[in-house]
């Protein structure tokens, strides 16, 4: 219906909204934001959800350099330990005026919620006797009840490079925002053409079995972090090497995610540092090289701290799954670790490839050749996770993409 005019004339009525809804929300945030928050929140949300893709390339352009590059070509200045203390994502915050964190702080709930001055990593100048003490009372992944404390003392120790304590080298330009894809393995990503949006974001987050090759149009090419524990990263191998996962993203710029959910991951982490074979357990002999290939330095790793994932299991992802027999056995996913590590530590995030409402619609994953539904397992609440995202997006904390 109605002549292509017409319609050429709607589509630009329309452009010319969206922008002049943007403008407005960039004077309104210059503004101070007691003169009305609730509104400031409502435009930056729209600003958020509806920012168009050239803008978004824009800022891609803007710092085609990655962050660690910047730094390293850069002056090495090393910082000192007592700056090292202090969170680094919140000096920049104040920096970036389109950060998630004024969102979060205009919003009743998850202002309560976030607590952005938590440390999401562990490294050595956190391993403290008082966290040894606080963190052997609580099980996997959250703590590190019945773990050898040797094994775990050596291996954080190991982590003492100032890269191991942040994901991001400190921004170049001092006002600049971390634009953030994280990227899930899910069935809506199939058909999707996401992939050069995704990969005009600064950093990209990928998750166990991240399907890239033939996939290209639908999920980017970029890879910044890869998130996993040894036994999804493991399992991801197996189960999607006929789908042509068949090695774990290796390159220059990416740096390693482990979630701690066993020994098996400060083991291998430990390994990887050292350059050596897994010397016992149930990896034992394994070759750390194959997984994340030669280079081998040390801020390359980093270890999500268990402090951090009981904050977010009790905040955000409390299931009611704990109160039942299988409690023991549950965790956030991978996606939803990652998810939330990156809106801890990025000051923009879309969301790809996670749980919508409409998740029957599509297949477990992108690179399914048939429709296989989502399968739930028991140690994860894929629902409550559903929810989550769903919440996040209508706030304008962060853009969940959804079809
Ligand atoms: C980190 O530890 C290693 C091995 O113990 C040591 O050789 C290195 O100098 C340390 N690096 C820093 C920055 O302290
Ligand atoms: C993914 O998309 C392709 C092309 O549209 C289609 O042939 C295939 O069946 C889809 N896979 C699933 C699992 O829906």
């Amino acid at each position: 219906m109605g002549s292509p005019r017409w319609k050429r004339l709607c589509l630009l009525l329309l452009l010319g909204l969206t922008f002049s809804i943007i403008l407005y929300g960039h004077y309104y945030a210059t503004l101070d934001s007691s003169t009305g928050p609730r509104t400031a929140s409502r435009l930056l949300q729209q600003e958020m959800v509806r920012v168009p893709p050239a803008e978004i390339f824009q800022g891609a352009r803007n710092h085609g350099l990655t962050r660690e590059s910047v730094v390293k070509s850069g002056n090495p200045t090393k910082e000192s330990p007592k700056q090292e203390n202090m969170n680094p994502t919140k000096k920049k915050s104040s920096l970036c005026p389109w950060s998630l964190k004024s969102k979060v702080k205009m919003d009743p709930t998850f202002g309560k919620q976030f607590d952005f001055d938590i440390p999401v990593l562990m490294w050595e100048q956190r391993f403290t006797p008082e966290t040894w003490d606080r963190l052997k009372e609580r099980n996997v992944p959250c703590g590190w009840r019945g773990l050898s404390y040797g094994v775990i003392a050596s291996t954080v120790r190991l982590l003492n490079d100032s890269a191991d304590s942040r994901l991001f080298a400190m921004t170049g330009s001092p006002d600049s925002c971390i634009r953030c894809a994280v990227v899930g393995n899910g069935g809506i990503l199939n058909g999707s053409c996401q992939g050069k949006e995704i990969d005009a974001h600064d950093f990209v987050f990928r998750i166990n079995g991240a399907v890239i090759k033939g996939f290209e149009e639908d999920v980017g090419t970029k890879t910044s972090f890869y998130g996993f524990t040894v036994n999804t990263m493991k399992n991801s191998l197996i189960a999607y090497a006929e789908y042509g996962f068949t090695r774990i993203p290796q390159g220059k710029d990416i740096r390693y995610i482990f979630i701690p959910s066993d020994i098996r991951d400060y083991l291998m982490i430990k390994s990887a540092v050292l350059g050596i074979p897994v010397p016992e357990g149930n990896d034992k002999g394994d070759k750390p090289q194959k997984y994340f290939g030669s280079e081998a330095s040390v801020g390359k790793f980093k270890l999500l701290h268990p402090e951090f994932l009981h904050y977010l299991t009790e905040r955000f992802l409390r299931s009611e799954i704990l109160n039942t027999q299988f409690g023991h056995l549950y965790m956030p996913s991978t996606g939803a670790l990652m998810l939330l590590t990156a809106l801890h530590t990025c000051d923009q995030v879309s969301a790809y490839g996670f749980i919508t409402e409409n998740y029957k619609k599509f297949s477990d994953h992108y690179y399914e050749r048939e429709k296989k539904p989502l399968v739930f397992y028991a140690n994860h609440d894929m629902l409550l996770e559903s929810e989550l995202w769903k919440s996040l997006h209508r706030v304008g904390i962060m853009k969940l993409y959804q079809r």
